[in-house]
């Protein structure tokens, strides 16, 4: 089968290469899918999972990419609740060869039916941003309607997930990033805008849940914006600092397939809009993850035009 192929770690996104590999077996509980889209995260070659497996021996070259929307097309030994020939969208794990792909092996259960009238693009653009959002919001941030919410980066694949789930579930959201960014993040429902380069974000007073992703100086200085019971929720890696009479979390997203029905159903009946920058076939992946100017929101590839 074609996929991308990393094997040089220092080479980052440039290192990138479309190559024949062998088709992935399903394995216990897996699936093998027909891959039709697929999602990167740039940041992904930074991490660990990438390069070696759970016991940290090289497993290059490795198939980066984690979300995919396609068709099953072989069910492994003593998989359940998927059948051959549905569509499905998830999450891939992170130390196993990814979504760039024809075909991927992957969790049963990291998976959710993708309805019919979502297309395979919108499906590979969902499982990370969406499902981080949905567990930063109500997983570990425990929001509750009625709440004032930061969003850093809010015109961002996460941020505008974000965004959008907590004004739909009765939040007052206060949204951040460049100046550039100030109409996208309204369009996505943002009440208030933060422009982090020209405005002071400490005007912004008390807020009950800041979400963070970007860390560093602009999450420090949330913690000390979250009110006495509030959460700090961040996906930037470990706060430097946490709220004076709250919480700080940070986590990482996992696979939870009924997390990912909820955000399918809100994408059919608009609810939910994905935001991807741009689509580009398999042939031209490597050239559209090494852009020459910055793409605002996802890249989503089309593994089957
Ligand atoms: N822990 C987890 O489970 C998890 C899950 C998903 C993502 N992540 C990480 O979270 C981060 C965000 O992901 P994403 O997909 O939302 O990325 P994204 O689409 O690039 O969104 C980030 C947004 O924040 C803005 N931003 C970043 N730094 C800023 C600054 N200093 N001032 C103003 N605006 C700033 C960006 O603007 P510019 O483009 O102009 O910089 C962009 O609009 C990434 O580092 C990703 O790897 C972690």
């Amino acid at each position: 089968m074609r996929a991308i192929v990393v094997t040089d770690q220092a080479a980052g996104t440039a290192g990138m290469t479309l190559a024949e590999r062998p088709q992935p077996q399903a394995g216990g509980n897996d699936v093998l899918v027909e891959v039709h889209a697929s999602g990167f995260t740039p940041g992904e070659l930074t991490w660990p999972g990438t390069w070696t497996d759970r016991l940290g021996r090289d497993r290059t070259p490795s198939i980066p990419g984690h979300e995919m929307a396609g068709v099953v097309s072989a069910l492994g030994y003593g998989t359940r609740g998927l059948s051959v020939g549905q569509r499905v969208f998830g999450l891939a794990e992170w130390t196993r060869d990814g979504t760039l792909a024809e075909y991927v092996a992957i969790e049963a259960r990291n998976v959710a039916p993708l309805p019919g009238d979502v297309d395979f693009t919108v499906g590979a653009s969902l499982p990370i941003s969406g499902l981080t959002a949905w567990q930063g919001l109500f997983v570990h941030g425990r929001f509750e309607a009625g709440q004032s919410v930061l969003v850093h980066g809010a015109a961002g694949g996460v941020g505008s997930a974000v965004t959008q789930l907590a004004r739909e579930a009765g939040a007052h959201v206060i949204g951040t990033g460049r100046a550039a960014d100030r109409q996208a993040t309204f369009d996505f429902g943002a009440q208030e805008f933060v422009d982090l380069d020209n405005d002071t974000l400490e005007d912004v007073g008390g807020v009950d849940l800041v979400f963070d992703v970007i860390g560093g100086d602009i999450g420090t200085r949330s913690a000390s914006l979250v009110r006495a019971g509030g959460m700090l929720v961040t996906i930037a890696g470990p706060p430097e600092a946490q709220p004076k009479d709250g919480l700080a979390v940070d986590f990482v997203v996992e696979a939870d397939r009924a997390q990912l029905g909820e955000i399918a159903q809100r994408v059919r009946d608009g609810r939910l809009r994905t935001n991807i920058g741009q689509v580009a076939d398999l042939d031209d992946a490597v050239s559209a993850f090494n852009p020459t100017e910055r793409v605002k929101g996802k890249t989503i590839i089309r593994v089957r035009p």
